[in-house]
Formats: C-alpha cells, structure tokens, sequence
C-alpha cells in the first residue's frame, strides 16, 4: 500500500526483545534511532525466556569449553568463528548487562549462582528470579531504553517490507501502525540502516513455546527483499512442553530444560528412565536428541506425552528455584511436587534464519540482523541451551559497532515494481496444521510434498481486505514455503532435521558450513 506519512531516521531497529533492545542503546550514541515493535515493546519471546543464558563466568569454565559444547551441539554445521565471538564476548557481555540493572540469582556468597542445560558439561547458565530470566533481561533493558529518552519507540506497528533504493540498498522500511495515534495507518520511514530483531516463527506450527507474535515478519521482509537465508529446516522443538491435552494449540507453557538441570528425570508411563544409555549426559543430552528419543518412546507406546519427574525436589525448591514454572502447572491442575508432569515436543526456536557475517550484515546493503531471526553460523544445525539471549546480546553489539564506523548515506527509495499480493488471514489454523504434521519434528520426502502443495493452495485463497491479519499470514506463509523447500533438499538427518527416509547424516554431502541456496535464489 502507498504510505500515507513518512519520516526520517538514522537506525531503525525492528524488534524489541534482547537484541533489538541491546542495538538501540548502543546506536543511539552515534545517531537517531528509532524502535519498532509489533505489540507492546515487552511482548517478543525475550520475556518467555526462563532457563537463562549461557556464558564462561565460573572461573573453573572457560570460553574454549563453551565452544566446544556448542559446536558439538551444532552437530557439524555451526560456523567456529561465529561460535568464537560468541563465547569469547558473552560473559564481559552479561557483566555489561548486569551493569545496566539486570538482577541475577546469586549463591550466599555473592557470586552468580550458574546452572546446567542440557548439552552443557558445565554449570554456565545464569538465571534471575528463579526461572523468569528473560521478564528480568526485559525489565532491566526496558527501563534502560526509558532512561535513553532519546530513543524514539512506536508500538502496535507491523513493518511490511524494506525500501531499496535504485541499486538494491537499503532506504528505510513501509510499516502499518494499528491504532490511534499521531502516526496512523501505512508510513514509510527512511532510515541510513535497518536492524532486524523481530524475532522468531514459532506461529508456524500448532503447538509453540512462542508468543502470538511470532509469526516469522522478519524472515518474510527479508525473502521478500531477496536477503540470503541459512538453515531455515533446523526448527528446534523444545522436548519439555507441559503438554495440555490433545488439540492443544497457540503458545503453550515451558518446562525449562533448568529442571532437569538440577536432577528431574524423563520417565515412560510405566516409570522407566528412557534416557539413561541414549547419550553421556542421558537426560541432559543436546535437546534434539532428549526430544526425538521422547518422540520415539509417544510413537513405540502410542502415547501422546511422556512424563518429568521432579517430585524430588520438594516444595521449598519447587517455590525458590522455579517460581513459575510451579505457578503454570498448579494453573493447569499439576502439581509437580506430588505428581508427575505430562510434557511432550513443541516447535520452540529457529536456528536458522537470515544469513548474516560476524558483524550482522544481510546480503542486502544496508540491512542487519541479530537474534533469532538471524542466521550468524553460531547454532548450526541445533542451538544450545540458552545461547539464543547470548546470541542476540553479542550480535546486536556487534552491529551496532560496525555501524558507529561507517554508517551509510541516507538514500532515495526507488519503486521497485513488486506486485503485492496477500494470503487470506483464515488459512492460518490449517497452514499450522499441515506444517507440524509435514514438516514437523518427524519429516519425509512424501510428507514434504503434501505439505508443499497443500501450501500452494493455501497461498492462492484470495485474502480479503489488507490488516495485520493477513500480512501476518502472507508473512507466516512465505517463511512456511521456504522451511518446506530447505527441508526437502537436506536429505539426510542432523541436529533438529529428522528424516524419517534419510534417517543417517550425511557427512559426504552435507559437511561443513554449507552455503544453502533456496530454489530461486532464497527470494
Ligand atoms: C529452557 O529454559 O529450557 C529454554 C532455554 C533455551 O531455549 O535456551
């Protein structure tokens, strides 16, 4: 749609969860920025975030340990020297964020108190408030941003698509703000750069630990905009998801991988251990691996869960230690004191995303990205427990680094003759159907045919008037049709990829830090 207003900035940073956030307080000492969030700058998968996040800050653990852990989580395809930056800058990182008024858990003697995930050999996992780590990350950086008052915000807006000057780059970005305000309706505001923090696409499927949010907008803009994307098929399903029923859709609680960290156990429904003898650190093992063995026991038992045991830990831990996660499952009826918890597998995050090189860059001049919606090699083929707020804290510094050398000139957006079209916002419920049953944690050549026609025609139902609704599900499904296309081409099985008729990995053909090429060039 044409814009109806228009206004001009150095930065805009679309997003306001942990990356998003970390850029605009590091770009505003160098130029103007604006932030722009799609409901309330608190509401992304930041605040959802419970286990923690993932840095060497015990003097026994090392960056060098951090690294190995990763890229054996990674399973062969992260990129080292993302993983490098990663491990290396995370924990002056988190002290920096600790600086800036986050409040973390500590032990009686005043030092971080530092948990296990799984996948880790160390206890490198910071927490606050128990298990509410990302709502304190959020709070404090929220509050910071206020502190800044020079950091312009608009909520309530969904960024449609990039401008692109007459050579391809970036000239700023068209959004829709819903609502009242000064600034209504379709704008356009011009921007030198535009950072994309928007997050993840767990809306995709029908069952996610994701907020309502999560719709996949960033990934879309940038498919849209040409930008190269990466790994999009290594879709982690997290293993413990407190399951709620058969038919249980939209986001769903956690279950942190933290309680298992500190010694509950996944049980069968006649009480047998079924991680011992899967993996070294059986129920610790990498989550890919904790959540296809929980899927194979539901598929060899027909049972539609399986179940967590953490009576153990009493109520005074329970209370202390995972104030909200006993709060949820009190609020569905379990009390995981006395009983035993339902989980099961839902989509949870997406390692892949828009390519980027170690300091944010896209392929499209002028557009960055960092956290989820970011490919920057760190996770490869599954992402560790708790390095997705690492991720997002280090990358959006590292943009924002690059960007305080050599910010671009402000360029004059030219028409760049795209014809829009939308998907009808009524597909929604049955596109999340077809991916989880088709391109879910179990995938095959025949299931991923299904899906991709059904798909198509999904795609061709005309949609009716243009709204946040419908663009949500031309976002949702052009990031659909190209997991669909990244998941057929990698015949083989690898971190969070499962093929049911390619059930080995395939180092001959798929080793190393491939570059992945969609068919028709990622667009
Ligand atoms: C969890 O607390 O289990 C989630 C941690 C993560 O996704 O990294």
């Amino acid at each position: 749609p044409a814009p109806g207003w228009t206004d001009t900035v150095d930065v805009v940073v679309i997003g306001s969860g942990i990356a998003g956030l970390t850029a605009a307080l590091r770009l505003r000492e160098f130029g103007s920025v604006l932030v722009v969030t799609k409901d309330v700058v608190a509401s992304g998968s930041t605040q959802w975030a419970q286990g923690g996040i993932a840095a060497a800050l015990d003097p026994e653990d090392s960056p060098e340990d951090h690294l190995q852990d990763t890229l054996v989580a990674g399973a062969g395809l992260s990129d080292p020297a993302a993983v490098r930056a990663l491990v290396t800058e995370g924990p002056d990182a988190v002290r920096d964020l600790i600086e800036l008024g986050a409040v973390f858990d500590k032990l009686a003697d005043g030092d971080l108190s530092l948990t296990r995930e799984g996948g880790h050999h160390r206890n490198r996992i910071a927490h606050a408030g128990g298990d509410a780590t990302g709502a304190e990350i959020e709070r404090a950086l929220v509050a910071a941003v206020k502190r800044a008052d020079d950091i312009r915000i608009i909520e309530h807006a969904l960024v449609l698509d990039l401008l692109r000057a007459a050579d391809g780059a970036v000239a700023g970005v068209t959004l829709h703000v819903m609502g009242e305000g000064q600034l209504d309706g379709v704008g356009a505001i011009r921007s030198r750069a535009v950072v994309l923090a928007s997050g993840g696409l767990g809306q995709l499927y029908a069952a996610t630990t994701n907020p309502s949010v999560s719709t996949g907008d960033g990934m879309a803009l940038a498919l849209r905009a040409g930008a190269k994307v990466r790994d999009l098929e290594f879709i982690q399903f997290h293993p413990t998801v407190l399951w709620l029923g058969k038919g249980a859709k939209g986001q769903q609680p956690l279950v942190s991988e933290a309680v298992r960290g500190e010694g509950a156990f996944l049980v069968d429904h006649d009480g047998n251990r079924f991680m011992e003898g899967q993996h070294e650190l059986a129920d610790l093992a990498p989550r890919d691996i904790v959540a296809k063995a929980i899927m194979r026991q539901m598929l060899a038992t027909g049972k539609d869960h399986m179940l967590l045991d953490a009576r153990h830990f009493g109520d005074e831990k329970w209370r202390v230690r995972f104030p909200t996660i006993l709060a949820s499952c009190r609020s569905h009826g379990i009390d995981p004191v006395r009983e035993l918890i339902p989980v099961a597998p839902a989509c949870h995050y997406s390692s892949g995303g828009v390519w980027t090189d170690l300091h944010g860059q896209t392929s499209v001049p002028g557009l960055y990205a960092c956290g989820e919606v970011a490919c920057t090699g760190v996770h490869g083929a599954n992402r560790l427990a708790s390095n997705s707020l690492l991720e997002g804290l280090v990358f959006a510094r590292r943009i924002a680094a690059v960007l305080a050398d050599d910010l671009p000139d402000l360029r004059e957006p030219a028409d760049d003759g795209r014809v829009p079209g939308l998907v009808d916002a009524d597909v929604v419920p049955e596109l999340q159907r077809v991916m989880t049953v088709g391109a879910g944690v179990i995938r095959s050549a025949t299931g991923l045919a299904d899906a991709g026609d059904r798909l198509g025609e999904l795609i061709r139902k005309p949609a009716g008037e243009p709204g946040t609704p419908s663009w949500e599900a031309t976002n949702l499904a052009t990031v659909a049709t190209a997991l669909v296309a990244a998941a057929t081409v990698r015949e083989e099985s690898r971190g969070s990829h499962w093929r049911e008729d390619h059930p080995d990995r395939d180092d001959t053909q798929w080793s190393g830090n491939l570059d992945l090429t969609l068919p028709g060039d990622g667009t």
